[in-house]
């Protein structure tokens, strides 16, 4: 063993013990007759000296250590003058010995410091001096230890950990595939899985009841902070159970983590909220419960009053800003130009300041009596102080920018806690979602998931208001998980497909497998995958997945360390037998 200590365990106690440390340097100051170094390893920083007046030749080896030199360094614990209680170790030093360097490092290109110089491009291409660096490395001992904490509640449930290939075809939750090409079989390709959901529905049909598997998917789409091409699942599966089985057990498993990792426990069931509801009140099928500011449809009080905007509007809804009465015209002119923004894409912002001596001051002022407006408080539900902020136009446009609206008055108004937790399970979500450019029905989850009994009827009459049977786990705000009860039956099967417009020969090519299996005696069966970058994530407090992903790809789908996606080599291709489209620049 190179040492007999880690830089992050010894404390007072220690006082007097010969120790040797390895690390690397993370900076060291020269006072003269002293030198200091910072000796950092995954655990820890611990202070070495060296003391000029004792051991000259010591000292002077010290002085040309380099930032980021690795080092061995064998002395006695001393009790510290200068104390640091910000960290463990901060009590005690090393008085050195002796002294090894283990390695010299290149000047580093960014500071590896708390405090870094470095930009996020540089951190990334550099990202393993940057995992040197406690914040980053702490988020991915955080992902070891909810992993660990994931598998340990899985196991005490009966569930088995089963490995599933990443070289398979097509799987159906409607992203793009990454495909890799076939070498044996030319002209030919793998798609590596958005998800192991066919592999798992065949587990159950082998008889594997209760599957888990913290997995590797990949997804060719839009990336944005919680999106990355290629991410990790805790997916799930289960037989003979109901939906209300899976709530129970998962919300077990939720519950789990946020006590072991957390320290937190929730009092009474997790909310199930209706997606109809969800969409009604908070205009998200994703709502952040830490705070209400619910929305309130308006559209009957404020129509017909000779206000244009709201008299042709489809929809008109509003939520009350707690507290907000008193905003400024600068304020409320920020918030007209926020739910302006194209990805908002309101057309303007009307509001009604209800002041806390009863006042009611509105922008359309002009179309509507007092009478008129204490009407719209009391449908808003607004108390005196609020700001009730009003959207009119299409339903669904608006009910999302009010949304979008809710969640920043909730950041404005400091109501988004990261250390606040508000769990729900949105139920009831739509099994079909109608696209108007291509005309046709597409799966809201995915083909195989069943409709709700009750709706079974109108999956050929009226197949937009069939319910599924489906479910997520929101927290804060982000689609943590999701999953479904499956279609076990064949004449259901069939008639999905139908609906959604997939020939019988379709089917057979694309899912045939699965179709085939579900002849030999398929379970009713239920499942769900959460998404465990996001969870990981959240429990650390931040909305960027990319910083608790080891080696993550930027918002362009690039890993800049390793430079890929790259071009390959014409004999690779030529072995592939690909035939390399050129770009049009290249072939003017
Ligand atoms: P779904 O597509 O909803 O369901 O995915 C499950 C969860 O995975 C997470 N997630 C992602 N996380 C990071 N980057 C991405 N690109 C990404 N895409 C999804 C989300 C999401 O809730 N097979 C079904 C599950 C089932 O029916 O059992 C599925 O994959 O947190």
């Amino acid at each position: 063993m190179y040492r007999t200590h880690t830089c992050g365990e010894l404390t007072l106690a220690d006082a007097g013990k010969n120790v040797t440390l390895c690390g690397w340097v993370q900076k060291s100051r020269d006072l003269g007759g002293m030198t200091f170094v910072d000796l950092r390893d995954r655990y820890g920083i611990t202070q070495l000296v060296f003391n000029l007046e004792t051991n000259s030749v010591l000292c002077g080896q010290a002085r040309k250590l380099g930032r980021e030199y690795v080092i061995q360094a064998s002395g006695v614990v001393r009790e510290r003058s200068n104390k640091n209680l910000k960290i463990p170790t901060g009590e005690v030093e090393i008085e050195v010995e002796e002294l090894k360097v283990l390695n010299r490092s290149e000047i580093p290109p960014f500071t590896i410091e708390e405090d870094t110089d470095g930009g996020e491009e540089l951190r990334m291409r550099y990202r393993y001096l940057d995992l040197r660096r406690g914040s980053v490395k702490n988020n991915i001992i955080l992902r070891h230890n909810v992993a660990r904490e994931v598998r340990t509640y899985m196991d005490s449930i009966g569930f088995v950990e089963v490995e599933t290939p990443v070289l398979i075809k097509s799987t159906p939750e409607g992203a793009r595939d990454f495909v890799v090409p076939s070498r044996m079989q030319p002209g030919t390709f793998y798609a590596l899985p958005q998800s192991p959901q066919t592999l798992k529905q065949l587990l159950m049909v082998a008889g594997f009841d209760r599957y888990f598997q913290i997995v590797k998917c990949f997804r060719d789409e839009d990336l944005r902070a919680d999106r990355q091409p290629e991410f990790t699942q805790i997916d799930c599966e289960m037989s003979f159970v109901e939906r209300d089985d899976i709530l129970e057990t998962f919300e077990g498993l939720a519950r789990f983590l946020f006590k072991k990792i957390k320290g937190i426990e929730f009092p009474g069931q997790f909310t199930r909220l209706p997606y109809a509801e969800a969409m009604e009140f908070y205009g998200s099928d994703k709502p952040d419960l830490r705070f209400g500011m619910k929305i309130a449809d308006l559209t009957s009080v404020v129509r017909g009053h000779g206000f244009g905007v709201f008299d042709t509007a489809d929809y008109i809804g509003g939520i009350c800003a707690p507290g907000c009465s008193e905003y400024s015209r600068k304020q409320t002119d920020e918030l007209t130009e926020f739910v302006r923004k194209p990805q908002i894409g309101a057309k303007g912002l009307v509001y009604l300041k209800y002041g806390a001596d009863g006042s009611l001051k509105s922008s359309a002022d002009k179309f509507y009596s007092p009478e008129d407006l204490k009407l719209w408080v009391e449908r808003a539900g607004a108390r005196p102080g609020d700001l009730l902020l009003i959207l009119a136009g299409e339903k669904k446009k608006t009910l999302a920018a009010l949304s979008e609206l809710r969640l920043e008055m909730g950041g404005r108004l400091g109501l988004r806690k990261k250390d606040v937790f508000a769990p729900l399970w949105v139920v009831d979500f739509p099994l079909l979602e109608w696209d108007e450019e291509t005309s046709r029905f597409y799966a809201m989850h995915h083909p195989f998931t069943s409709p709700n009994p009750d709706d079974l009827n109108l999956m050929e009459t009226d197949p937009g208001k069939v319910r599924a049977n489906a479910y997520d786990l929101v927290i804060n705000g982000v689609e943590i998980g999701g999953g479904s009860v499956r279609i076990h039956s064949e004449d259901v099967q069939k008639l999905m497909f139908k609906v959604l417009g997939f020939s019988d020969d379709e089917a057979k090519e694309q899912f045939g497998f699965l179709l085939n299996a579900f002849r030999y005696g398929a379970p009713p069966h239920a499942g769900i995958a959460f998404g465990f970058d996001r969870w990981v994530a959240m429990f650390g407090g931040q909305d960027s997945i990319r910083d608790f992903i080891a080696f993550p790809k930027n918002n362009s789908g690039r890993d800049v360390m390793l430079d890929t996606p790259a071009e390959i080599s014409q004999k690779q291709l030529d072995e592939l037998n690909i035939l390399f489209r050129k770009k049009d620049q290249d072939r003017k």
